[in-house]
């Protein structure tokens, strides 16, 4: 059958490739922090927010941006944010306590955490940041908060079930859209809750990453807003979440040819290209092939600017754009990006530990870093990973591996694809892991078998230059 592993060539940045070429500079990383290591591009970071502002500019209607912080948990991401003038949305009581700590404006902070037990709505409402509600009861706590400290507390309605193409959006967040209006209009018949709650604005987050699925949101937010207006609610804002899509790789033929060889593969037309198989979301029954891609759309078309055009112009019956409303209503357009401001902010480094060869007769490389530090909430991450040889050998010949993690799981393999090799690794090489900083180094991280979780460094302008301060503990 056919051997051929269509490659994923990623998207890279200089800075990136400034380490990818520095065996030694890794070698002594890795001495000192141990392997897995995530390092960190500020002035990447710092670039994405500039790009989205710039894009924003030129629609004329106010705006506000607020760093997903639960995509990445380095801590040198918050003042990198404040720095450049955006906003932190935080999604738990220590995220938000850390930003507190770290003096960041409590203006400049929201609370989205799903669930918000005592402490977290009584240290948002002291500290007067935004909380967006998610349903009674914590309207009900926050309410009971706000009178017994004497303040108002400073909310935003989260609401969700938007009519999209006849069908219901439907989510666990939030408040129906169906039954928000009557619920909030009996709710603040008694002028005391006025007192206590101040509802500044609406939120939705949307699954998935249809723009017009956003653009409809906007349209029923603002006539949700306009239907509210007697019950005098000082409204300035809609937030429309994140989930803007980023793009991770170089070439669309290379992944229409990938998931065409997947497919293949799957059906037992071509040698498998991924671990023991594994379909990622395709399945065969009985030689016919089910299911999709269960993974990010990695490869696509759609840029920052492009994608918040089609929101923004998309248009409700009367032939209005969402942005012309939000314009002439002076309603403020917040947006809270995770992954897409972490485009091209980190990488993972990671130490070759063995080698072997499997009674399928597959190379597997043993890395010093576990499944949890690299992990997709998607059936993979699909970015051909670099390899650093501390004696690279231009006769060597190609070889195809996995790579498997240090937990004692069969299923601790860190990517499901088969990766060709230009040379089998030698123990002490480094495998290089791009575009990692968007929930793939965190989000799942465990301390299973006692493992460290990974260091996080960032790196000065001098891309080779990692000074001491750049470590999270120490900041
Ligand atoms: C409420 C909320 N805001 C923002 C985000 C960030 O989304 P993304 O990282 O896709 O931009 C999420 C992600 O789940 C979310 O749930």
């Amino acid at each position: 059958m056919n051997t051929y592993l269509p490659p994923l060539k990623p998207i890279t940045s200089p800075w990136m490739h400034s380490i990818m070429e520095d065996f030694k500079l890794q070698e002594a990383v890795l001495e000192t922090y141990n392997s897995p290591v995530n390092l960190h591009h500020l002035g990447a970071f710092q670039d994405n927010i500039a790009e989205y502002k710039s894009i924003l500019d030129t629609y004329g209607f106010k705006y506000q941006l607020f760093f997903a912080r639960k995509a990445n948990k380095f801590k040198n991401l918050i003042p990198a944010a404040v720095e450049v003038g955006i906003g932190i949305d935080t999604a738990s009581l220590p995220e938000l306590q850390q930003c507190l700590d770290l003096d960041v404006n409590p203006k400049q902070l929201i609370s989205t955490a799903a669930i918000k037990n005592k402490a977290l709505l009584e240290l948002a409402v002291k500290n007067k940041v935004l909380l967006i509600i998610d349903n009674k009861d914590e309207l009900d706590q926050v309410r009971a908060i706000a009178k017994s400290l004497n303040q108002t507390a400073k909310i935003g309605i989260r609401i969700s079930g938007f009519k999209h193409q006849e069908a219901k959006l439907f989510s666990r967040f939030g408040f129906d859209v169906d039954a928000v209006i009557p619920f909030l209009e009996a709710y603040f018949k008694n002028p005391d809750t006025h007192e206590q709650l101040s509802v500044e604005g609406f939120h939705f987050h949307l699954d998935g990453y249809s723009t017009a699925q956003r653009g409809e949101a906007l349209h029923q937010t603002l006539d949700i807003i306009a239907k509210l207006q007697h019950v005098n609610f000082p409204i300035s804002f809609i937030d429309m979440g994140g989930g803007i899509l980023m793009n991770y790789l170089q070439s669309q033929q290379e992944w229409n040819r990938f998931k065409d060889t997947l497919k293949q593969a799957v059906l037992e037309k071509h040698d498998p290209i991924t671990y023991n198989n594994d379909g990622l979301g395709y399945r065969n029954r009985d030689g016919h092939l089910e299911g999709d891609l269960a993974a990010y759309p990695y490869f696509n078309e759609n840029s920052k600017a492009s994608f918040l055009k089609e929101i923004l112009e998309t248009t409700n019956t009367e032939n209005k754009t969402v942005a012309q409303r939000l314009k002439q209503k002076g309603i403020e357009l917040r947006l809270e990006p995770g992954r897409s401001l972490l485009n091209q902010v980190g990488i993972t480094l990671a130490r070759v530990a063995h080698r072997k060869v499997d009674a399928r007769g597959n190379h597997l490389i043993g890395l010093e870093m576990n499944m949890s530090q690299l992990k997709s909430s998607s059936a993979d991450f699909l970015l051909d990973p670099f390899i650093s040889y501390k004696n690279p050998n231009a006769d060597s010949e190609a070889v195809a591996v996995y790579f498997t993690g240090a937990y004692c799981l069969e299923r601790d393999v860190l990517l499901k694809r088969k990766i060709s090799l230009p040379q089998l690794p030698e123990i002490g090489d480094t495998v290089l892991f791009v575009n990692t900083a968007g929930y793939m180094m965190h989000f799942f991280e465990t301390e299973a078998h006692l493992f460290e979780r990974a260091k996080n460094l960032s790196l000065t302008n001098n891309p080779k230059t990692f000074s001491i301060d750049a470590i999270e503990e120490e900041l």
